[in-house]
């Protein structure tokens, strides 16, 4: 796998080490608890089998890894995969705390180069991460290709609400009461502008399901949630 310490630190790397200490209690706090409930979404569409073998790119601070093997006891062994140590750090003293380290190990990487055998996982999940790789359809493709025939990806991702009232009044909050609380709580303005800017900028709905269909997945669809404020997309690899 490209070690990111190989290579010169990526600005957004640099951004989530310095905003680690506070990303969790900041995902709580600006997305009003649905950050949790979004999350769960993934466990429930894990792709059905037992002794699953999982990959979680992005891997942050661990939560999806955390959350799918509390809500299913169907995951055998997990791989969390992410550039920023700083985040990682905080991952790994989750993992500890909740015993659940011993099967789940978390590793320094880059989701457009992983450098992992093809086909040896029964889902790939990321979320709130492919916006943030620089060439999402790069990371796509390595997702597609390190599943297992017939595996399934998960991906979750900010979207922009479809109603145009709800619309503008997420946007205001999206734009101008949001980046300021993040910006006090972590200390950080840059991150929480950098949030809304590349969320705003991102393509999501129909537009993300035909970026994942054209990285190799057989099927792609959309599962707006909360009003589309985020999107689940579910991506099937194509049987042997
Ligand atoms: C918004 S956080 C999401 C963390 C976690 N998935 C969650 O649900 O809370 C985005 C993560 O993407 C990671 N990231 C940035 N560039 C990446 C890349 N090229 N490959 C993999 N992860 C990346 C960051 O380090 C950060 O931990």
């Amino acid at each position: 796998m490209a070690h990111p310490a190989d290579t010169p630190r990526h600005p957004v790397w640099s951004m989530f080490d310095r905003i680690a200490h506070r990303y969790d209690l900041l995902n709580r706090l600006l997305s009003f608890g649905r950050d949790v409930a979004w999350r769960k979404q993934i466990a429930r569409h894990l792709p059905p089998g037992t002794a699953l073998r999982v990959l979680d790119l992005a891997t942050g601070t661990a939560d999806v890894l955390l959350e799918n093997s509390r809500r299913t006891g169907r995951i055998a062994w997990g791989v969390g995969v992410d550039p920023s140590a700083g985040m990682l750090s905080f991952g790994r003293k989750k993992l500890r705390e909740s015993a659940l380290s011993g099967k789940h190990a978390l590793v320094r990487g880059d989701a457009a180069q992983l450098g992992l055998q093809s086909e040896i996982f029964d889902a790939v999940t990321i979320a709130f991460g492919i916006r943030n790789v620089d060439d999402p359809s790069a990371g796509l493709r390595e997702m597609c290709r390190v599943l297992k025939p017939g595996g399934r990806a998960l991906v979750l991702e900010f979207s922009l609400p479809a109603n145009a009232l709800f619309r503008g009044v997420y946007l205001f909050y999206f734009r101008h009461v949001l980046p300021r609380i993040g910006g006090i709580i972590s200390g950080d303005p840059a991150a929480y502008r950098y949030l809304n800017k590349t969320v705003e900028a991102f393509p999501y709905g129909d537009a993300f399901c035909r970026l994942m269909r054209e990285a190799g997945f057989a099927q792609a669809e959309a599962l707006p949630l909360t009003f589309g404020i985020a999107t689940l997309y579910i991506g099937e690899k194509a049987g042997e």
